[in-house]
């Protein structure tokens, strides 16, 4: 993965004179290069951090519900893609204890959401290194732009961990960009009676002393944001589907009177959204239902979302296509929003389209039809303008008219080839909507740049649909 808006290595473009300067003013500067604070995303500038790549991420974490206390320990394997003699992780709210690189003591300090280490000696470019955090404390959610919550959301029996877009910092350190994927494994202890679920498989639980612990493995790359370990009393349920995926479900008790009849419909979701995109992504599946009414949304967490309350049957179908459009193929920036929400949109129409339910052809003229002051038009999906509007209802509404205009200009054949390309060439990876422009032209052999430039960036409500 390139990372286009990536600050190049500050003293590496500074004269000397320059950097003697900048060394009076910030002495770490004279050490050489620094990884930046963040990866250049316009709307989160701080978010992930440059100079390294993280290979997997080792977290062990220990949750009192009760007091809300936090124990952990990450440990994460990175490469350096320069030279390093200082890089940053993201972590938002929490004490460290105590920080390794390579088991060496490093010098570290939290600035903010930036947590500031300074390792025993430089890392050489292309190095593996190993970083060892342990921290602790009482973590809470960050507030977004939009004034939404997400990151660690303490519940009634346990947390709701949900954290997109930022949140991931508030429960472990994290290079918190969707262009930096990575495994995972999480080892989670909780009191006994409570469950803990996190994304992949299943590897153990175990009960001692008042205790269980459960271990969870990711192996396939997932996004910062798309963890969770969300934590309740949870009524558990777990079967292999004809095609081999794992499922495991875990349910709110007080919700699942409402939520069965919907998640039963889970494997076969999923394989109408095969058959249409291409294999699912992933070896593992299921649903956390949670009741966490202070949250107001759901989230396409990987391998498994949670949700805050039983979903709706769209809502599942909307969640199970963000595994292929946002958790497989994974954001560059989040400017690019519209290609998880205008996707996964676009799958709801095409469910109710195939289950005896409005055309998508209805659901967009429905939405065209209503007048230029409505907020559908408010902005184009895009460009949202700020992190603000990411969530906005342009992104979701009209970016599914988007694909619906795109499937209008090339035809049915090309469109679906277009989208079972998209998840098949940027599997497990990451795109920009460039990328989905340039496929679209290639595989319909249109011209259609007109359309984008309509659907996608004029102000205002298009005209002629
Ligand atoms: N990505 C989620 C979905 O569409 C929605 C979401 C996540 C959200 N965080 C949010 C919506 C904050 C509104 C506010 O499935
Ligand atoms: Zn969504």
């Amino acid at each position: 993965m390139t990372h286009p808006h990536r600050r190049p290595a500050l003293l590496a473009t500074v004269p000397v004179a320059v950097a003697a300067l900048l060394t009076a003013a910030d002495p770490a500067l004279a050490a050489g290069p620094v990884g930046s604070s963040g990866v250049g995303d316009p709307y989160f500038p701080l978010a992930g951090n440059g100079g390294y790549h993280v290979d997997h991420y080792d977290l062990t974490l220990r949750y009192d519900p009760g007091s809300r206390h936090l124990d952990g320990q990450a440990v994460l394997t990175a490469r350096a893609t320069q030279r390093l003699t200082r890089f940053d992780l993201d972590l938002h709210g929490l004490k460290v204890t105590g920080l390794t690189v390579d088991r060496a003591r490093a010098e570290h300090r939290s600035d903010g959401q930036e947590l500031v280490i300074t390792p025993r000696r430089a890392l050489r470019k292309g190095q593996q290194f190993r970083i060892t955090v342990t921290y602790s404390g009482t973590p809470g959610p960050v507030t977004d732009p939009d004034g939404s919550l997400d990151g660690w959301i303490p519940t009634d029996d346990g947390a709701f961990v949900a954290a997109e877009p930022q949140g991931a910092m508030t429960w472990f350190p994290a290079n918190n960009h969707p262009t930096d994927k990575s495994s995972y494994d999480f080892t989670i202890t909780v009191p006994e009676g409570r469950t803990a679920v996190a994304n992949g498989v299943l590897l153990g639980r175990r009960t001692e002393a008042g205790k269980t612990t459960f271990r969870w493995r990711q192996a396939e790359p997932m996004a910062a944001y798309l963890a969770t370990a969300t934590i309740g009393k949870f009524q558990v349920e777990q079967f292999t589907t004809r095609d081999g995926i794992k499922v495991y479900n875990a349910v709110d008790p007080r919700e699942a009177t409402a939520a069965a009849p919907v998640l039963e419909q889970l494997p076969s979701v999923l394989e109408w959204e095969s058959r249409l995109f291409g294999p699912y992504p992933f070896r593992a599946a299921g649903s956390i239902v949670d009741r966490a009414p202070q949250v107001g949304y759901a989230l396409e967490t990987q391998t498994r979302p949670v949700y805050d309350r039983a979903p709706r049957l769209s809502t599942l179908v909307h969640e199970s296509a963000h595994q292929w459009f946002g958790d497989s193929v994974s954001l560059t920036s989040w400017k690019d929003i519209w290609l998880n929400e205008g996707f996964a949109v676009y799958t709801e129409w095409l469910y109710a389209e195939q289950h005896g339910g409005d055309s998508a052809r209805q659901t967009f003229d429905g939405l065209y039809a209503l007048p230029a002051s409505d907020p559908v038009w408010a902005f184009p999906p895009g460009d949202p303008g700020s992190g603000a509007h990411i969530f906005g209802t342009p992104v979701y509404a009209r970016g599914a008219m988007t694909l619906h205009a795109l499937r209008t200009a090339v035809g049915d054949h090309a469109f679906f080839r277009i989208l079972r390309a998209w998840a098949s060439e940027h599997r497990h990876g990451n795109g920009t909507t460039a990328q989905f422009e340039r496929l679209a032209e290639r595989l319909s052999g249109k011209e259609l740049s007109r359309l984008f430039q309509t659907w996608l960036y004029a102000r205002g409500k298009p005209n002629q649909p």
